[in-house]
């Protein structure tokens, strides 16, 4: 029988992700049978609770996959049973010290393994590390710490942050999380490129014309204006979800599927990239809009924001990789909130056919109609290619079609968030799909000088309505570079 127990204390376990994302999903993965025998959930945070008051909380937030409803209640309930809280001030060793008694108790002699994930501002993550780990820590077994971002606001106070999370843990006690790197599609791109024939060897400058990272929401800031107006777009989504993506896809073939290999070859990559230019940057921010009889509200109508906010709440960029595989490849980035859509996807631009034989022979102009190759990453999570095909029928004509895989239709399984695999991850001691500090610090020095350019040279973001596809900027960044957005097609 399995001797060792796990911990898991969610500090700051009455906020929104805690509730969401981290609760839920502790949740699932004990209903997968993947946690151990000996498992149990601390909540910690400043408000006075009860064990039975968490419990209430988190099970309004508990849901079984659609295909697993059967003793979907029993579960909850054997769930919650295993759901503790504890009360405490997140800079007092007493107050770690207290849990740290509790926590004894649930473990009952056992070998101890704790894991903490930090779900707090930034401000106090420091406070919180110092006191888990002075007075929180197991005797005997592993102590982890999930932390996520923002991790830091430009190279100098990220490598604070490292430093200062460095005296009181050790580098494989720190689990980053880029919780993009847990979404299936993401974690598929290594498998797509490394164990299928057919696109490894068209994987460069040679056969790629471009690469577009391309993120949207449909909705605005929403009341997280408070954060997110200290950041925006560009440390929100693109140093960290899309950079991730970016390197994954970019990599060389790593020695083997090994943690450290693999952020071996992520680091190797950015440390090829060029710093990002003002000149190859557009930032946007929407006004508001008014459609029909409904009016949606402008970024700087947020209260959590400053009137005269200049914050980009939508950025396009070209970045670069200066090695032999990429040289002269643009890799472009756009994210954005309230756009006319909610999506995630890599589009990956293939170039001419040279001397196509049917544009010589019918003249037909097949000139945009390039090979392109979408990994949707959400919603309707798919991999499809777009091809030049025959219409039936006695003439000759082409059309566009899809060879298409589409998951809902070819897997009947219901994809889990990517917190589920990340969590489990974090138990099991995997750090594939966690970010190392020199990984972190070269994804920071791509971005800084231009961030301080923007902040120190004021410059104002292109006003976009709210529900639109965004600035117009956009798309001249793109023609500087003889390049069309994937994503505005007629089909898509
Ligand atoms: C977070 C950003 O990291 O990712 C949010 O801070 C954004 O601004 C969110 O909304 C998007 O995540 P997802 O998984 O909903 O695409």
């Amino acid at each position: 029988r399995d001797k060792s127990t796990v911990s898991v204390t969610v500090v700051g376990a009455s906020g929104d992700l805690a509730k969401k994302k981290i609760f839920p999903a502790l949740f699932a993965l004990y209903y997968e049978g993947c946690l151990p025998e000996h498992f149990t959930v601390f909540g910690y945070a400043r408000s006075k609770m009860t064990d039975a008051e968490l419990r209430t909380m988190v099970s309004k937030t508990l849901t079984c996959r659609i295909d697993k409803r059967e003793n979907c209640g029993e579960k909850m309930e054997e769930f919650l049973n295993r759901c503790f809280y504890h009360c405490g001030q997140y800079d007092s060793q007493e107050h770690f010290g207290e849990l740290d008694k509790k926590l004894k108790e649930q473990e009952a002699g056992r070998v101890s393994n704790r894991l903490f994930y930090l779900s707090i501002p930034p401000n106090i993550f420091i406070d919180a590390v110092k006191c888990a780990s002075l007075s929180a820590s197991a005797a005997n077994g592993w102590t982890r710490v999930i932390v996520e971002k923002p991790f830091g606001r430009d190279s100098e106070s990220s490598a604070a942050l490292t430093k200062a999370l460095k005296q009181y843990l050790e580098e494989d006690q720190i689990f980053r999380i880029d919780h993009y790197l847990g979404k299936e599609l993401v974690e598929n791109l290594s498998v797509l490129r490394f164990s299928n024939l057919i696109f490894e060897p068209l994987w460069s400058r040679q056969y790629i014309r471009n690469v577009q990272l391309i993120f949207s929401e449909d909705f605005g800031t929403e009341g997280r204006g408070g954060y997110f107006d200290s950041y925006g777009i560009i440390r929100d989504i693109m140093q960290n979800h899309l950079l991730q993506i970016l390197a994954l896809f970019a990599m060389e073939t790593p020695v083997s599927l090994d943690a450290e290999d693999i952020r071996n070859e992520k680091v190797k990559v950015l440390r090829s990239m060029r710093p990002l230019k003002l000149d190859d940057v557009v930032i946007g921010q929407y006004k508001s809009h008014t459609k029909g009889v409904v009016s949606y509200p402008a970024y700087t109508d947020d209260k959590t924001v400053s009137k005269d906010s200049r914050t980009p709440t939508f950025a396009a960029a070209a970045l670069f990789i200066d090695n032999s595989r990429w040289d002269g490849v643009p890799f472009l980035m756009k994210a954005g909130k309230a756009l006319h859509n909610r999506r995630a996807e890599i589009r990956v631009q293939f170039r001419h056919v040279p001397g196509n034989l049917y544009n010589r022979t019918f003249g037909t102009d097949l000139d945009q109609a390039t090979n392109e190759l979408v990994i949707r990453v959400q919603p309707d999570e798919a991999i499809y290619l777009k091809i030049n095909n025959k219409v039936p029928g006695l003439g000759m004509r082409l059309d566009r079609s899809h060879l298409n895989l589409l998951y809902a239709a070819r897997y009947s399984k219901e994809i889990p968030d990517a917190y589920e695999r990340l969590l489990l991850d974090a138990i099991e001691g995997e750090r594939r799909l966690f970010i190392r500090s020199d990984e972190l610090d070269a994804a920071w020095s791509l971005f800084t000088p231009v961030l301080k350019e923007i902040e120190e040279r004021k410059i104002t973001p292109e006003y976009y309505p709210y529900g639109s596809r965004g600035p117009v900027g956009a798309h001249y960044l793109a023609a500087r570079y003889n390049v069309r957005w994937g994503d505005l097609g007629l089909e898509q």
